[in-house]
């Protein structure tokens, strides 16, 4: 009995010992941007898309995801030397009074706001709100300006795996805790993390969706996500820093942040 008790003691003390480890790594190098994380959603609860290590070859990239399924592709490349660029000190004294273009978070975000990058990272990079809808929820996700970020854009090294025919865009932004966009399709294309981690939830051409365009991943994660049947969940996973995942073209998706993150796609067209 003692001995029970012991070892159920000793199994409880490992499991703490590595949850506050993986938590003090996690801070070290979070660039800065942590401060006011909330994470307002977990990670799911068992990760449905493929991960790859860097020994996948691009004969095997082609043959069983480009055309078919979306995967996680670890450690492919090494952007450590971009990552210390996109630090938030160094980036807010780079580029702190360059203007930036928000976008509303959702479906089709109609309007654009123009504001200073320092501005945004002061005023406006905070958790998103539950209640709030997508329509007023400010982003800053793409419509960069590669002449402005021109000397960080070219630090990035994008996965090497191209598609056929088409060439690769790149869409840089950083975003508060729970803020996401919600689900809308467009042709294939990557998307890393640099900081922080990003949840990704997505169907299959032919599998649409239900979701009202004008709410946040959020919302939907808390109001429909719980109800789903479990033939109508979405594939899913959550990326970390160092991982890369691809999505085939028409994929349905939606992304959620679970933390303040920097992150970055290549979109192929
Ligand atoms: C990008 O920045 C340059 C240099 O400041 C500016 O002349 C140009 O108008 C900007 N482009 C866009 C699309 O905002
Ligand atoms: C979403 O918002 C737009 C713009 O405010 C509005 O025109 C549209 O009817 C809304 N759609 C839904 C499904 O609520």
């Amino acid at each position: 009995m003692a001995l029970v008790t012991i070892f159920l003691l000793l199994q409880l003390l490992l499991a703490l010992a590595l949850a506050l480890n993986e938590q003090t790594e996690y801070a070290e190098n979070d660039g800065g941007w942590m401060k006011n994380n909330y994470s307002p959603v977990q990670e799911e609860e068992s990760c449905s898309v493929e991960r790859r290590d860097g020994s996948i070859t691009y004969a095997e990239f082609i043959e069983q995801y480009a055309y078919r399924r979306p995967v996680i592709l670890q450690g492919i490349t090494d952007n450590s030397e971009f990552r210390t660029l996109c630090r938030k000190d160094h980036l807010l004294r780079t580029y702190g009074e360059h203007l930036v273009r928000l976008s509303t978070a959702n479906t089709y975000s109609y309007e654009k706001v123009d504001v200073p990058f320092q501005e945004y990272v002061e005023h406006l990079l905070r958790p998103q709100d539950v209640e709030t809808l997508g329509c007023d929820t400010l982003y800053f996700f793409g419509d960069n300006n590669f002449t402005e970020w021109g000397s960080l854009f070219r630090k990035y090294i994008p996965p090497p795996f191209k598609l056929p025919g088409t060439t690769g865009a790149y869409s840089f932004g950083v975003a508060g805790s729970g803020t996401g966009v919600p689900f809308h399709w467009h042709g294939p294309g990557y998307s890393e993390v640099i900081y922080g981690r990003k949840r990704w939830l997505l169907y299959p051409p032919d599998k649409t969706p239900e979701f009202n365009p004008n709410r946040t991943t959020l919302s939907w994660m808390i109001d429909v996500y719980p109800i789903l049947a479990a033939e109508e969940r979405p594939v899913e996973c959550t990326i970390r820093p160092g991982e890369v995942l691809y999505f085939p073209d028409r994929w349905w998706h939606a992304t959620l942040n679970l933390d303040t993150s920097v992150f970055i796609s290549t979109f192929l067209g």
